[in-house]
């Protein structure tokens, strides 16, 4: 039977924009995305009166009026970010695109051209899998990009990094999630079902996203 919770507010963790890691003083490994996702589920969730945390890497958008707006550059600092909020908090909605690689000794001087130079890049951590340990009850939805077996591997990431939602998106040739565009999505839950959405705005795509996330909370849980 359906259990409906009263506690108000909804407390939301929401991470948007890329990460950076620096290569030296002067320069970065990033990634295409500009946080208009993330900032855009932040801004409807907060006229929807839930309590927001946005934790963002470098975008250029102006910040909604969200309770606690945390700045990060590195996937580093994004980890302890969520880690210092999670344990407040009922939802973490990982949207931001954490750079899968950093270099492996940041160079504290600036590299001089004339030296050449070739880089060694190791892995970040997967956040999400950090994290899970932090997870107890809590809802977490993440986001997949893929340009190929988009479905198959987004669902591999809904198991593997113990998700209650993942928003699958595809990069082609003629379909590029960045920006402001419109995009098809598809949103898939733990237990399977599959909401697809085709040719709509972020903003439509984060009320069905939000809309599903306080189904689960509010009645399904
Ligand atoms: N994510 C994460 N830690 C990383 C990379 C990604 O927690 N080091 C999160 C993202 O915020 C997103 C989800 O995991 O919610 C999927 O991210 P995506 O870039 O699609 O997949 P990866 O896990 O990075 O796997 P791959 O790049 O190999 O497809």
């Amino acid at each position: 039977m359906a259990i409906i919770r009263r506690r108000m507010p909804f407390k939301i963790i929401v991470t948007a924009g890329p990460t950076l890691e620096p290569i030296d003083p002067v320069r970065f490994i990033s990634n295409r995305s500009t946080g208009y996702m993330g900032y855009k589920i932040a801004e409807i969730a907060v006229k929807r009166r839930h309590s927001i945390t946005l934790i963002s890497g470098p975008a250029r958008l102006k910040p909604p009026k969200v309770k606690r707006f945390i700045s990060i550059e590195t996937a580093d600092e994004l980890l302890k970010a969520i880690k210092k909020e999670i344990k407040k908090a009922d939802c973490l909605i990982m949207c931001a695109a954490v750079s899968d690689f950093r270099a492996k000794k940041p160079a504290r001087k600036k590299i001089k051209r004339n030296k050449g130079m070739s880089l060694k890049l190791i892995p970040n951590k997967d956040l999400l899998k950090e994290l899970a340990r932090e997870k107890r009850g809590k809802l977490f939805v993440g986001f997949s990009l893929e340009t190929e077996n988009i479905v198959k591997n987004s669902v591999k990431k809904l198991k593997t990094k113990n998700l209650d939602l993942v928003v699958v998106n595809r990069l082609t040739k003629s379909h590029n999630p960045f920006g402001d565009n419109k995009l098809d999505v598809c949103i898939i839950g733990s237990s399977g079902q599959k909401i697809t959405l085709y040719n709509k705005y972020k903003s439509y795509i984060a009320h069905v996203l939000l809309d599903k996330i306080e189904q689960l909370w509010y009645l399904e849980r």
